[in-house]
């Protein structure tokens, strides 16, 4: 089933560019659920990322993600999850596509702006680690 919901959050890296990337975001259809600036702490990047706990790059990413601010969002459309994959661009900004939001503003494949959720499930266990249902509109 889908929910026509993602989950994204900007990185440290991209968190300069709040605006531009917002303004991509909805100039491509989604619409902002709910959205908000905040920080974590390694071992909350720990818990977030966990499913890439067996991977090489797993502490480096968990140090990343709490080095600096961050925005989480809940963005809505219709096929929102392939969607924003699409709208970002490939993981790594070297592969990523012209006029993705990666290509523009990611500066590696660990500092690459954007996440996006990979799948439905996920975009909601993700949206939940940072919103409860009340902050939704
Ligand atoms: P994201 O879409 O947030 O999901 C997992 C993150 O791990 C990914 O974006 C990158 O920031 C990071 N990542 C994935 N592959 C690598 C890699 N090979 N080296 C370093 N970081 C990676």
């Amino acid at each position: 089933m889908t929910t026509n919901k993602t989950f994204t959050m900007i990185k440290p890296d991209a968190i300069g560019n709040i605006g531009a990337i917002t303004k991509m975001i909805e100039e491509a259809g989604f619409r902002v659920v709910a959205m908000k600036k905040t920080r974590l702490t390694p071992a909350q990047a720990g818990q977030f990322y966990a499913v890439h706990s067996e991977r090489p790059f797993y502490n480096d990413l968990c140090a990343y993600m709490s080095s600096g601010p961050i925005v989480p969002m809940i963005l809505e459309k219709e096929n929102a999850v392939l969607d924003f994959r699409t709208l970002i661009g490939a993981t790594n900004p070297a592969n990523a596509a012209d006029g993705t939001i990666r290509k523009i503003f990611a500066k590696s494949i660990e500092a690459n702006a954007v996440h996006g959720s990979d799948s439905d499930e996920n975009a909601g266990i993700e949206g939940s680690f940072f919103f409860s249902q009340l902050e939704q509109f």
